[in-house]
Parts: structure tokens; C-alpha cells; sequence
């Protein structure tokens, strides 16, 4: 089987970048932060507070989370219903920021994770794809660009799904979940040590894709 590992903070374009790589070398592509987020949103949605870790962890053995592919494009199922777009929120990214720093929850998706590169040919994005889950993944790569970038990208997604946002709290937002997700005690973000970094600042959407399926090919040669 062959992985590719794409790792990187929130709003680097893993996942639009990832998605059209994926479907241009013909690999499953796996996008794990909603495996996170679906347990941030049952957290929300269960009225409990997504910071009480015990609450949370009790939460954790009645939930059933599956992924299903529609057409090349994944969809999360939480107990058999697909929250595939209830888990795109402003709220349910901080839930997801704040549940994914627990280790039991961690190891809840562990085995979702590496199933499906046991079975397919993958493109898996998050944040700990090449150090944790797929350390033995072909292609490693870290995706970054500038908090402004990241923010600035992340926001226009937002308006263009007709969310209701402002630009300095998607940009706050970006780095207390920046320093969340690096700060935390298990899984911090940071790169594989044979990871590629990949600062994409600057770059067109189609420049991105170019320059990743080039890299993949390469490393695959
Ligand atoms: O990539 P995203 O914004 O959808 O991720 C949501 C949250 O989940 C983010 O705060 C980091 C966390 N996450 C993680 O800890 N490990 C992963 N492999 C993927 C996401």
C-alpha cells in the first residue's frame, strides 16, 4: 500500500490541496480533522462542555464513528448519520481543538486511521499522519503558510458558505488553535523528522497542487 502523509496547522489548504492530489494520482483521500471534529460536535451536541475532559471521555463509548466514500469524497457517519457539513462550524473547529489534546480520544480514532491505509492507497491529512498514525507512510509532507494566509484563505471559505464571520476572529481563532494544537502534551504539531516542508504563502490553490503532485511523484520514483 502506499501513503502519503500531509500534516500542517489548520487552514494550510491540506485538505482542498490533498483532495485534488488525491484524485489526480488516484489515491483515497482521508481527512482525519473530521474525525476530530465529529467528536467535538457529538460533545457539543450531547450539551456538554467540549474543556471537561471526563464528560468527554464518558461521551466516548457511545459513539460510533465510520467513514463512507460518496464518489471520491469522504463523509464522516456519527452513529449512522452523516454530520459531514454540521461539523464545518467556528464552534465545533474549538471543540475539536480542545478534544483532540486528549489522549483517550486520540486512541479512540487511532485504529479508524490506520485501517483505512491498510486497505487503500491514501492521501491522509492532520497533524500527526507521519509522526503517529503512518510512520512508515512513502511520502511525508509538512503544508504551511503565514497565520494571515491561513486566516485570510479560511475566512473567504467561510463568507463563501454564507457564514456570518469577521476577519480578526477567524485570525484569532487560527492561533489559539495554532498554539493549542502545538502546545499540547500528546501528539503536539510539529514535523516528522523526514518530513518535506512545504510553505505555500504566495500560492495559488493550482500552484499548491502542482507542486505537491511533483514532490509525490519524485519521492515515489
Ligand atoms: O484540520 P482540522 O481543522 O479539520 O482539524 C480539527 C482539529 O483536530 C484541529 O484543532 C487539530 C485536530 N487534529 C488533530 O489533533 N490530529 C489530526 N490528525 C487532525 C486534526
Amino acid at each position: 500500500m502506499i501513503a502519503i502523509a500531509i500534516d500542517g496547522p489548520a487552514g494550510a489548504g491540506k485538505s482542498s490541496v490533498a483532495r485534488k492530489v488525491a484524485a489526480k494520482l488516484g489515491y483515497i483521500y482521508v481527512d482525519t480533522g473530521a474525525l476530530y471534529r465529529t467528536i467535538g460536535y457529538a460533545v457539543l451536541h450531547g450539551g456538554k462542555d467540549p474543556k471537561d475532559a471526563e464528560a468527554v471521555v464518558n461521551l466516548l463509548p457511545s459513539l460510533k464513528v465510520e467513514l463512507a466514500f460518496a464518489e471520491g469524497e469522504q463523509q464522516v457517519l456519527l452513529n449512522g448519520e452523516n454530520v459531514s457539513d454540521r461539523i464545518r462550524t467556528p464552534e465545533v473547529s474549538m471543540a475539536a481543538s480542545e478534544v483532540s489534546a486528549m489522549p483517550p480520544v486520540r486512541e479512540f480514532l487511532f485504529s479508524l486511521q490506520q485501517n483505512m491505509a491498510k486497505t487503500h492507497d491514501v492521501i491522509m491529512d492532520g497533524r500527526d499522519i507521519g509522526t503517529k498514525v503512518l510512520p512508515w507512510a512513502q511520502v511525508k509532507i509538512f503544508l504551511t503558510a503565514s497565520p494571515e494566509e491561513r486566516a485570510r484563505r479560511r475566512y473567504e471559505e467561510l463568507v463563501a458558505k454564507g457564514q456570518d464571520v469577521r476577519y480578526e476572529d477567524v485570525l484569532e481563532d487560527m492561533k489559539q488553535r495554532d498554539y493549542n494544537d502545538s502546545h499540547r502534551a500528546v501528539a503536539p504539531l510539529k514535523p516528522a523528522e523526514d518530513a518535506v516542508i512545504v510553505d505555500t504563502t504566495g500560492n495559488t490553490f493550482e500552484q499548491s497542487v502542482e507542486l505537491l503532485t511533483n514532490l509525490i511523484k519524485e519521492r515515489l520514483a
